[in-house]
């Protein structure tokens, strides 16, 4: 072979193994990029983590355009629930239920109309009819949703009285849900705890007499004493704290 052949022929084998790192370059980093999509894909898990939360969102959401008041009232009644249902030591599956039931509990207030739901004064019984329907509205928005089955029924019973003689099916003791009978007493002590246009929040106290007043024919009697044990805690907690005029709805009136 002559000189000038010798030198085409050690070129064209450079060439080849420069090629070969490069194509393996090459794979290593399409190698590398997939891995890192199969890393940065949701499991099916995640998604429904995702969607779970987003439709809490959206339908808090809706609640809020509707009544600011009802909105901030399904916080305040999740926040009781919540601590509550940890002094009875649920699972952390369980509280998840409790807290998203208690949030959606008046969610079918979407479906009465603005006059029966704002109006300041006594409502008629005409009114209070209407206003009746809103644990049965509040399933007939969720029942749709497979991620909220659970939640559809605790929503729908929160108005059930321990004595039978509540609504909408006038379910008896623990006929009615657990959770329902829990979201039923945190409702009302923020009812009366809650400072509202035309008039001032009850203090705890008084609240709790009325609990312990109605235990036993409104009330599931173990959970009111569980609830007042919790909320004289959280009240020594948080007292004067910025959290604790948020749950009594006072803050907007002191900063004004
Ligand atoms: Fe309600």
């Amino acid at each position: 072979m002559s000189k000038k052949n010798n030198v085409i022929s050690l070129t064209a084998e450079k060439k080849k193994r420069d090629d070969k790192i490069k194509a393996e370059a090459q794979l290593q980093s399409q190698e590398m990029a997939v891995q890192k999509a199969i890393q940065n894909t949701p499991s099916i898990k995640e998604i429904k983590k995702e969607f779970f939360e987003l439709s809490i969102k959206s339908l808090l959401a809706a609640l809020k355009c509707k009544d600011d008041y009802t909105w901030g009232h399904s916080l305040r009644v999740a926040y009781f629930c919540v601590s509550v249902g940890k002094e009875m030591g649920f699972s952390t599956d369980e509280l998840y239920e409790l807290e998203v039931s208690a949030l959606f509990h008046d969610l079918g207030k979407i479906g009465v109309p603005d006059a029966v739901l704002k109006k300041p004064s006594r409502l008629t019984d005409e009114e209070f009819l209407e206003m009746k329907l809103h644990p049965s509205k509040s399933f007939e928005i969720l029942q749709d949703f497979p991620i909220f089955d659970k939640m559809a029924i605790n929503a729908k019973y929160h108005h059930e009285r321990f004595d039978g003689r509540g609504y909408p099916e006038g379910l008896k003791g623990e006929d009615i849900p657990l959770f329902s009978r829990i979201i039923l007493i945190a409702d009302t002590f923020d009812a009366m705890t809650s400072t509202r246009p035309y008039r001032k929040g009850l203090p705890f106290e008084v609240a709790f007499a009325e609990l312990r007043e109605f235990a036993g024919t409104q009330f599931d009697p173990m959970v009111v004493e569980k609830f007042i044990s919790c909320m004289t805690k959280e009240q020594s907690k948080n007292e004067s704290t910025f959290t604790l005029q948020v749950i009594r709805g006072d803050f907007k009136k002191d900063a004004a």
